[in-house]
């Protein structure tokens, strides 16, 4: 009879095939454990269904999956999101515009986010705010799962399928984006985990500011006055985006750098 698995092999096994702490990280959570257990334990035998699991996951992140995407949910400012092949995986540096946008949100603030995705951006402000959000993604799969991770959080967000505002009728206080912003022929975009991800998602034209171009261009009609516009961009566009933002008409146009340094937030006032 074939001895059981154990921790300690699983481990070895995943520590061969990734770097840490992703091995790590990977092991403890398709076994179920607490990264501490790994090393607690080591000698503990895990279930042929934990092993099997295990073994599955690895071999789909050699391939270069995304984590969030095996494991069916990841962190954003916080929060536990479900999230799938048909949408983009939260980053980090989308951390910096729920920051900016918090700086302008007061109580009474209508919101709309576009492109939301999984909702990260919108849940995030519902989180922190009372303001009333609108969250609109041009996916099916978007819409829903957005709202299935609305409902899961208890959190409030108006979810609905728009292309950018073709269903968006009222004005608001602030608009937040972090469209796609990524060139056809960037070869980043079959490399890594992007390959991964929804190309509708990344993807913005030849020179990647395709949709930035048309959310900059349409915002001021949805905006009131005073309202503001927040859209992250790509770490070389701050100064195409900066010269869209005041060709629309905005002012006080500002730049925000990630927790990195580099240029990803433009913002600007409508007058
Ligand atoms: C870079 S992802 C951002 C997702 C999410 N807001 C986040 O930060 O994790 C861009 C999102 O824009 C959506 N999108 C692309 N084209 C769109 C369009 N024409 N109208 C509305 N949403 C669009 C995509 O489906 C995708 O969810």
């Amino acid at each position: 009879m074939r001895q059981a698995k154990t921790i300690y092999d699983c481990l070895f096994d995943a520590r061969r095939k990734l770097p840490s702490p992703d091995a790590e990280i990977l092991t403890a959570t398709a076994l179920g454990l607490e990264k501490s257990a790994l090393y607690a334990f080591p000698e503990k035998p895990v279930s042929n269904k934990e092993a099997e699991r295990h073994k599955d996951w690895l071999s789909r992140r050699i391939i270069g999956e995304p984590f969030a995407y095996i494991r069916g949910e990841t962190e954003f400012w916080g929060l536990n999101l479900i999230v799938n092949p048909g949408v983009l995986v939260p980053r980090p540096e989308t951390e910096t515009l729920i920051e900016c946008a918090l700086s302008l949100i007061d109580k009474d603030s209508e919101v709309l986010d576009l492109g939301t995705g999984s909702g990260a951006i919108a849940l995030a402000l519902a989180q922190e705010t009372n303001a009333r959000i609108t969250a609109v993604d041009i996916q099916p799969e978007c819409v829903d799962l957005c709202t299935l991770n609305a409902d899961r959080l208890g959190l409030n967000v108006k979810v609905n399928i728009s292309d950018w505002f073709t269903n968006i009728s009222s004005s608001f206080d602030l608009i937040v984006s972090n469209p796609p912003y990524i060139a056809t022929n960037d070869p980043h975009l079959t490399h890594d985990g992007l390959a991964f991800e929804p190309l509708i998602a990344l993807e913005a034209g030849v020179d990647g500011l395709e949709s930035i171009r048309t959310v900059v261009k349409e915002s001021p009609a949805y905006l009131r006055s005073g309202g503001h516009l927040l859209i992250e961009h790509g770490h070389d566009q701050r100064e195409q985006v900066t010269s869209l933002f005041a060709t629309s008409g905005f002012t006080k146009i500002e730049n925000t750098a990630d927790i990195s340094g580099t240029p990803r937030v433009c913002s600007g006032t409508k007058p």
